[in-house]
């Protein structure tokens, strides 16, 4: 990638993003990096260098943060950040070096930077992250917000999916999501105090985030 990759969100979060197919459906990704303490701290990454977000810090942790978004986790690690995976991405990622695996319980990235590894959903396997100082919760693939700027062939297929317009969790997840975990796991999440909602794919929820995220989950937690 060529040119300053980089957009800062609010001092201090920062995002990247690409062009990305999934299944023949152009859905862009996102990554995003927070500066902790003078380090990074690298969220899905997407395919750029880490020597251009060197000039925000110094290597700190990427996570790799579910079973899709690792393809990019690799330049990383070898750039000096410690890996952190999804649970059962190191059985898939054999050639890649974890330093450590988010499971129950375990927040390996201080006060500021909380992780919830979610079991709903085994295709996927999310950690979500929240961020306490901006506020802002991290997803990967559990909700898309795509916007009409998306391609046409995009917004129709995920129009058929139940994930769009809006910000939606697909019929996909809506199938396959094991529904008394993710009940569970949301109430952990709706604890959680945060305004903004950063996704991989689709556009960011700047503020009004938390009910947003939450309106996209009415068919689980309808009657709950
Ligand atoms: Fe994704």
């Amino acid at each position: 990638m060529t040119g300053n990759p980089l957009r800062e969100v609010c001092p201090g979060l920062y995002v990247a993003e690409a062009k990305q197919r999934f299944y023949g459906l152009e859905v862009g990704a996102r990554m995003t990096i927070i500066q902790h303490h003078g380090t990074l701290f690298v969220h899905s990454p997407i395919a750029i260098s880490p020597a251009d977000v060197a000039h925000l810090g110094t290597p700190g942790q990427v996570l790799a943060p579910n079973l899709l978004h690792h393809l990019y986790v690799g330049p990383w690690i070898d750039a000096g950040y410690e890996g952190w995976a999804a649970p059962g991405l190191p059985e898939k990622r054999k050639d890649v070096h974890f330093h450590g695996v988010i499971t129950p319980g375990v927040q390996p990235f201080g006060e500021d930077i909380e992780v919830l590894p979610m079991a709903c959903f085994a295709m996927t396997n999310e950690v979500v992250v929240l961020h306490k100082p901006s506020r802002t919760l991290l997803v990967t693939d559990l909700v898309f917000n795509l916007s009409p700027k998306a391609p046409w062939m995009t917004r129709t297929a995920m129009r058929c999916l139940g994930g769009y317009p809006g910000c939606n969790v697909t019929l996909l997840e809506q199938v396959g999501m094991k529904r008394d975990v993710a009940r569970r796991e949301l109430g952990i999440i709706a604890e959680w105090d945060f305004d903004r909602v950063i996704m991989a794919h689709g556009e960011i929820i700047e503020t009004g985030g938390k009910e947003t995220f939450f309106q996209a989950f009415q068919w689980v937690l309808i009657g709950t």
